[in-house]
C-alpha cells in the first residue's frame, strides 16, 4: 500500500491546486511598473509557499465545490497573509524576506504600509468575485462573517507578540494563545471559509476549522525553531530577527521554564540585551539544545500536527482526495522540510520525489 504522504495522487493534486491560485495571481497582479501594482506585483509574484490558499482549496473541494467559483477566495487568503507580511515587516525590522529585500527596503516603510492595508481590503474583496462565479450569496455572507472576525482576533495576537517582547516570564500558555491569534487563525479562517463556500455542514466546518486551527499552532511553532533548525537560505528571512526583536519565542520558553537559576540567567541576559544578535543567537542556540528545548518545541509541532490529522476524521467529505492533502501537508510540518521560498512544491511536497 501507499502511504498518503508518498501517494503521487496527493502531490498531483497538490500541484494543480498551486498552479491554479499561481496563475489567478499572475494574471490579477500582473508586472505594471507604476504606483502601487508595482509594489503588489513585487510582493505576490513570485508567489510564497501558498500554505493557506491550498487549504482553501482543499477544505472547498472536500467538501463537494468546483474550482472555479472558490479561487479568488484563495487569492484572498494569500493578499491578507502577504499584507500581514508587509507590516510584520516593518514591525520587525527585517530587510529580507522569501530570500530577497522585503518590500520596505526597496519601496520604503510609507508605502509598504499603504500597500499592505490594499492588500487587506482584497481578501473581502475576492468573496464578491466568488459570489459573481456563481457562490449563493448566503455562504458568501457567512464567509465574510468568518474573515471579519478572524482579521479582528489576527490582529489582537500581533498587539500581544509586541506586548510580550522582553518579557521572559511569559508563560507557555499565555505564548500559545498569542501564537494561535497571530497565525493559526488566519489559518483556521481559510479553512472554514473554504468549506462555507462549498456549503458544507457545520459539523466539516468546524471539523476543518479544527484542522487549521491545530495546523496553523505546528505552523508557527515550527516557525520558531527555523532559526536554530534551517540556514537562512532555506527559510529565506532573517535568523536573528525574534532575538533582535527581544521575542520570547517557544524553544526560549520551554528552556527558561526548564532552566535552574545558572541557565535563567544567561537566557534572561542573551534575551534582554542581544548588541550582537548574530552571538546572541549562538549563545541561545547552545542553552535551548543543552536544556531540551528545542526536542520539546519539536515534540509539541507533531503533536499539534497529529491533533490537526485526528480532526479530519470528523470531515464528511465527498472529496476525499483532498482531505488527503490536507493529511499530507499537516504531515510536511513534522517532516522538517516544509521551508523552501519561491519553491512550493517542495514545501507542500515536491511531485519529483
Ligand atoms: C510566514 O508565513 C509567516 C508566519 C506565519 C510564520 P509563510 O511561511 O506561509 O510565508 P510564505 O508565504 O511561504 O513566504
Ligand atoms: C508571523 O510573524 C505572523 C504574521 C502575521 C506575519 P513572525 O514575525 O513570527 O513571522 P516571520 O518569521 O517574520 O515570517
Ligand atoms: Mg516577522
Amino acid at each position: 500500500m501507499v502511504a498518503v504522504d508518498d501517494d503521487p495522487g496527493v502531490l498531483s493534486t497538490l500541484h494543480t491546486l498551486r498552479d491554479a491560485v499561481a496563475d489567478e495571481i499572475a494574471w490579477r497582479w500582473p508586472g505594471d511598473p507604476d504606483g502601487m501594482a508595482a509594489l503588489h506585483h513585487y510582493v505576490m509574484l513570485p508567489p510564497g509557499k501558498l500554505l493557506r490558499p491550498v487549504l482553501l482549496l482543499c477544505s472547498a473541494l472536500a467538501s463537494g465545490a468546483p474550482l472555479h467559483p472558490v479561487v479568488p477566495a484563495a487569492v484572498g487568503v494569500e493578499a491578507v497573509h502577504v499584507g500581514s507580511l508587509l507590516h510584520d515587516d516593518i514591525i520587525d525590522q527585517d530587510g529580507e524576506r522569501r530570500n530577497r529585500p522585503a518590500a520596505h527596503t526597496v519601496f520604503g516603510p510609507a508605502k509598504a504600509i499603504i500597500a499592505g492595508n490594499a492588500l487587506y481590503f482584497e481578501w473581502f474583496a475576492a468573496l464578491t468575485e466568488c459570489a459573481r462565479r456563481g457562490v449563493p450569496a448566503d455562504r458568501v455572507a457567512r464567509a465574510m462573517r468568518v474573515q471579519c472576525t478572524a482579521g479582528a482576533r489576527v490582529c489582537r495576537g500581533a498587539y500581544d507578540e509586541i506586548t510580550m517582547a522582553g518579557w521572559i516570564d511569559t508563560p507557555v500558555e499565555d505564548y500559545l494563545r498569542m501564537a494561535e491569534g497571530k497565525t493559526a487563525v488566519l489559518i483556521e479562517a481559510a479553512c472554514r471559509v473554504g468549506a462555507v463556500l462549498a456549503g458544507a455542514a457545520q459539523r466539516t466546518v468546524d471539523a476543518v476549522g479544527a484542522f487549521g486551527h491545530h495546523l496553523g499552532v505546528a505552523f508557527q511553532l515550527r516557525d520558531d525553531l527555523l532559526p536554530y533548525d534551517t540556514t537562512p537560505d532555506a527559510s529565506g528571512k532573517p535568523p536573528v530577527s525574534d532575538l533582535r526583536n527581544r521575542r520570547p519565542t517557544l524553544p526560549v520558553l520551554l528552556a527558561y521554564r526548564s532552566a535552574g537559576r545558572a541557565d535563567r540567567e544567561s537566557i534572561r541576559r542573551t534575551l534582554l540585551d542581544p548588541a550582537d544578535p548574530s552571538a546572541a543567537l549562538t549563545a541561545m542556540h547552545a542553552l535551548v539544545t543543552r536544556l531540551g528545548a528545542l526536542d520539546e518545541a519539536r515534540a509539541m509541532v507533531t503533536r499539534e500536527a497529529d491533533r490537526a490529522c485526528a480532526a479530519l476524521a470528523r470531515v464528511d467529505s465527498p472529496g476525499p482526495a483532498y482531505t488527503a492533502v490536507l493529511h499530507h501537508t499537516a504531515r510536511r510540518l513534522t517532516t522538517g522540510n516544509d521551508q523552501e521560498p519561491g519553491r512550493p512544491e517542495t514545501a507542500l511536497g515536491d511531485p519529483s520525489t
